[in-house]
């Protein structure tokens, strides 16, 4: 029993735990359940959640030991907050020009073509200094966390060249120790070959043997990541590449079946990947791999939306068919300009018919699994970290339903409240 609690949280409407008792990440019919406690409340101590139940229990359990900040929730939605599983987070400008050019029919791979898209970020990210990456960057996640985002990773891949890559990773392992969230680095060399690499498979080598030693010698990446596309990695160089991660001990994923089905799904699966991402264009043989593998399909139907298209990854087949399947922003500055968990989630709702507990499981726990951190977060459990968003509403069902504002009213990270909005019970519809 601790001496002294930080925290003691009561009165939630609805408590979503995520929990799942078999530990691992949910599936199928354990998707549905998003472990919801009416009158809920959670005491934390030392950052950790100690105790979890009802408010009679809870306060039964913390009896007269003092707390430093007792907290209301007055009937309102807590939740876990968001891990979100897949950004670029780090970059320069958004390319809200490519935007409209996609919206009057050009493609993805035609803006590429032109010298748009990934090139021309990567262009600007090398140009600037690190202390501006940097700033940028950070202003972007402090915005983050306001809507309830707790963890986020956070890809390379603007760089292509071993300064730049060693640049954004720094950049990121420092908002890591800067901001309130929890930050997972990933090295992704491998997002495109840059245009001034010579020979075919020049860049691969460079990527194999040079930049990921790097990488992994300054410890500044828990994760390599592939785009694994016609006309950008072949499954034979992401194989390769992702060989030489593993001989490093770092995590794997794969940019899979995105635009074209490449068997992504299933090299990831027979990899032992961590995560396999994207996924709009998966085979039916690649939703059976990853049903029978313990890879987590990363869904991103933000990116769909921000592409103007209607090509959403199969999410009901996968669920149907048994995946661990996590939700993602795809957070960049062009294909997915949005960087927000809860409008994830609202379009996985309508768009992909994940039900609001499915696509609320898929962006906490399962979304922690997939950048390897579910024993520790993503659910609402005794002995997880406290990471806590209260929500301005009745039923967690409005989170999906009510997209376009900012229903967060109050951030804990680590057992401290890392945001609040200032007056919210005053200008609150719910209780009233
Ligand atoms: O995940 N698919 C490849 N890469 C990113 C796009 C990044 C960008 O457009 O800057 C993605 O969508
Ligand atoms: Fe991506």
């Amino acid at each position: 029993m601790p001496r002294m609690y930080d925290f003691l949280l009561y009165g939630a409407g609805q408590l979503l735990t995520c929990s799942n008792p078999g530990k691992g990440p949910k599936r199928g019919k354990s998707l549905s359940d998003a472990g919801i406690l009416n009158d809920g409340a959670i005491a934390v101590s030392e950052g950790t959640i100690v105790e979890i139940g009802t408010r009679g229990e809870v306060e039964r359990a913390v009896g007269s030991t003092p707390v430093a900040r007792t907290f209301d929730a007055g009937g309102r939605v807590v939740m876990p907050g968001w891990v979100d599983p897949h950004t670029h987070a780090v970059f320069s400008r958004y390319r809200a020009d490519e935007y409209e050019a996609r919206i009057r029919g050009e493609g993805y791979l035609d803006i590429e073509r032109r010298g748009g898209g990934i090139k021309r970020t990567v262009r600007e990210v090398r140009a600037m200094s690190e202390e501006r990456l940097f700033e940028v960057s950070r202003r972007r996640l402090a915005k983050i966390l306001e809507g309830g985002t707790t963890t986020i990773e956070i890809k390379s891949g603007y760089g292509l060249d071993l300064e730049t890559e060693l640049k954004m990773l720094r950049v990121i392992a420092r908002l890591g120790k800067e901001l309130p969230l929890d930050v997972v680095a990933s090295f992704m060399g491998a997002h495109q070959k840059p245009q001034e690499s010579a020979g075919a498979d020049g860049y691969v080598r460079l990527v194999i043997d040079e930049m990921i030693p790097a990488v992994a010698r300054e410890g500044l990446a828990e994760f390599v990541d592939v785009f694994c596309e016609r006309g950008v990695f072949t499954l034979e160089e992401t194989e390769a590449i992702l060989a030489a991660a593993s001989a490093h001990g770092l995590g794997l994923k794969i940019h899979a079946d995105e635009i074209t089905p490449q068997g992504g799904a299933e090299l990831a699966a027979r990899l032992g990947a961590r995560s396999a991402e994207h996924l709009t264009k998966i085979s039916p043989a690649g939703v059976d791999a990853l049903a029978s593998s313990d890879t987590i399909a990363v869904l991103l139907p933000g990116t769909t939306f921000g592409l103007a298209s209607r090509d959403f990854a199969p999410a009901r087949e996968m669920i149907d068919r048994g995946v661990a399947v996590a939700l993602a922003t795809d957070f960049n500055p062009g294909s997915a300009p949005s960087c927000s968990m809860p409008f994830a989630v609202a379009v996985a709702c309508s768009q992909m018919r994940m039900t609001p507990a499915e696509a609320v499981n898929a962006a906490t726990i399962n979304a922690a699994f997939a950048v390897g951190r579910g024993g520790r977060i993503g659910s609402l459990e005794k002995g997880k970290q406290a990471d806590v968003v209260v929500y301005d509403v009745e039923d967690y069902r409005e989170i999906p339903s009510r997209p376009g504002a900012n229903h967060a009213v109050v951030v804990v990270k680590a057992g401290a409240v890392a945001w609040e909005r200032p007056a919210f019970e005053t200008a609150s519809e719910v209780g009233l």
